[in-house]
């Protein structure tokens, strides 16, 4: 994806003045992990996050993606997908269940026409249900899944100690959950 400018001189800016590791103890990196932590603070504030020291840097969603699934299945349970998931989310979980993980899921389809059933979404969540992954705002097709709904019936369900919402932009109140 081609990025725009200020993207642009934000890394040149930092290339060519701030080069180095991270919160290692040399004095240049010092600049580097104030640079780190003000963006961490800016995007928790966009994102609506209340403790920004929640919020990790990770390479691309795959990476994220990866982190969540394995951490979370980590000693096996059930997922809960919609039925327009990237590779990203499959993928990890495909490999949990071929590598002797006691992982496996459901995939909730829409309606005829194009809208989620509450019941759908309810029943296809078990008692070793761990996780939800639900593509928020499709990059695909646009459309913008009933997360409020979701967040509710995971509530319900009671399955989650700490229930999680993955997604990105402004439409997620992160602290609603
Ligand atoms: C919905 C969705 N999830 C995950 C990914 C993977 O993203 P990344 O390339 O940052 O790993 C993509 C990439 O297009 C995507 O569209």
């Amino acid at each position: 994806m081609p990025k725009p400018n200020f993207v642009l001189e934000a890394i040149t800016l930092l290339n060519e003045n701030r080069t180095g590791s991270p919160y290692r103890s040399a004095d240049q990196t010092i600049l580097i992990d104030n640079f780190v932590e003000t963006t961490r603070k800016s995007l928790a504030k966009f994102l609506n996050i209340k403790k920004s020291e929640n919020l990790a840097f990770t390479f691309n969603a795959t990476h994220g993606l990866n982190i969540i699934i394995k951490s979370v299945l980590k000693y096996g349970g059930h997922v809960v997908l919609s039925c327009f998931e990237h590779n990203a989310v499959l993928r990890p979980i495909h490999y949990m269940m071929h590598n002797g993980y006691d992982v496996n899921f459901s995939i909730i389809n829409p309606e005829a026409n194009g809208v989620f059933s509450s019941d759908a979404i309810t029943s296809a969540i078990r008692p070793y249900t761990k996780l939800i992954v639900w593509n928020h705002a499709s990059n695909v097709t646009g459309q913008i899944s009933p997360i409020d709904l979701i967040v509710r019936i995971a509530k319900d369900k009671k399955n989650f100690n700490t229930p999680r919402l993955f997604s990105n932009g402004r439409h997620v109140e992160y602290r609603r959950m």
